[in-house]
């Protein structure tokens, strides 16, 4: 059982999601927890992850370590993107499997799942058609751990489960509008557009994309909850009801922050899937549902762009 006093090690407490982790940890009372910055402990490098988890045996591992990006980065780095989280989630997973840790929650995303489906996507639609190729090297890297979890727990009773998030945005996010995720980009603009650095607001393609999002804290609060059970499981969708176009989040972001211009289309060859909202039964059905609303979470977030 997960205890105030658990030895936790959280991977990738500097990232977006990691950090998020850390705060509710560290807000909910918890205070043994082992946290390693990249430059400390590259998780890609097997023997150095090996020996940190020998040495420090921790009881929880969570994995919020990856090469994370946008649909340019994904496009641009694809090898990139498929060696290092592969060798991260091996490195780790069997890393724990080794040293007998018996708990690991790891966060794969929503890309795992094949590209341009209509309707909401449940766990189950797990490797039953082509991936999206924009992103085909970070979803075959998590699909790998994904797989790797799964196969351990059956094997050999561990609680190694994968939680699947939609798009997630909040503090911390990465505002670089060439590598950033599609949210994180649209309130950088909004910025620039108010302090008069830039007139109208320009989006990637024709903005007809849907996409659905999470605020981060809510993703922190489901990694805690589903934590704390035992026997989860492998795969669990982590959503919301906020799914929009990408034109309409853009709409709505500036309606919330006051903001009034035109909307230009930027034509580019980047093309992603035109739709991937999580199906989310099977969270709701083990208790856990979003809570944050979507006007609260944007103010929060731009307040500490
Ligand atoms: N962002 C999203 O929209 C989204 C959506 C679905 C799922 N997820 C998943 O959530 C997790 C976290 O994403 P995020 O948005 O928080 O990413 P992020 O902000 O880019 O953070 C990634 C973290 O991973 C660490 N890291 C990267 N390579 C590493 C390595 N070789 N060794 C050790 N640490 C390494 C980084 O450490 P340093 O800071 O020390 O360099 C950083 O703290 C990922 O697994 C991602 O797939 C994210």
């Amino acid at each position: 059982m997960l205890k105030k006093n658990s030895k936790i090690f959280l991977a990738g407490h500097n990232g977006m999601v990691g950090s998020a982790i850390l705060r509710l940890l560290k807000k909910r009372g918890y205070k043994n927890i082992i946290i390693k910055s990249k430059k400390e402990l590259d998780l890609t490098n097997q023997k150095k992850t090996y020996e940190f988890l020998k040495k420090n045996k921790p009881e929880y591992v969570i994995i919020a370590a990856a090469l994370v990006g946008g649909i340019k980065k994904n496009i641009d780095l694809k090898p990139d993107f498929l060696i290092k989280n592969t060798l991260i989630a091996s490195n780790i997973i069997h890393g724990s499997y080794l040293t007998k840790i018996q708990n690991l929650l790891f966060l794969g995303s929503s890309c795992v799942y094949p590209g341009n489906l209509k309707k909401e996507i449940s766990e189950n639609i797990l490797l039953k058609g082509e991936l999206e190729k924009s992103n085909e090297g970070y979803a075959l890297a998590k699909i790998f751990g994904i797989k790797l979890c799964e196969y351990y727990s059956q094997y050999y009773k561990l609680n190694y489960f994968s939680l699947m998030p939609c798009n997630v945005f909040g503090p911390g996010d990465n505002y670089d509008l060439d590598t950033s995720h599609f949210l994180p980009a649209i309130l950088k603009k909004i910025k620039l557009i108010k302090e008069n650095r830039m007139k109208y607001l320009y989006l990637w393609g024709d903005g007809k994309a849907l996409r659905e999002v999470i605020y981060v804290e809510d993703l922190a609060d489901a990694c805690l909850f589903f934590l704390k059970k035992k026997n989860n499981p492998s795969l669990i969708n982590i959503g919301t009801d906020i799914e929009y176009s990408i034109k309409n989040f853009a709409k709505q972001i500036m309606k919330i922050l006051d903001v009034k211009t035109e909307i230009k289309f930027h034509k580019t060859n980047i093309k992603g899937t035109y739709r991937k909202k999580l199906d989310t039964t099977l969270s709701k059905k083990l208790g856990w549902k979003y809570k944050t609303k979507f006007s609260e979470a944007i103010i929060k977030t731009y307040e500490l762009l």
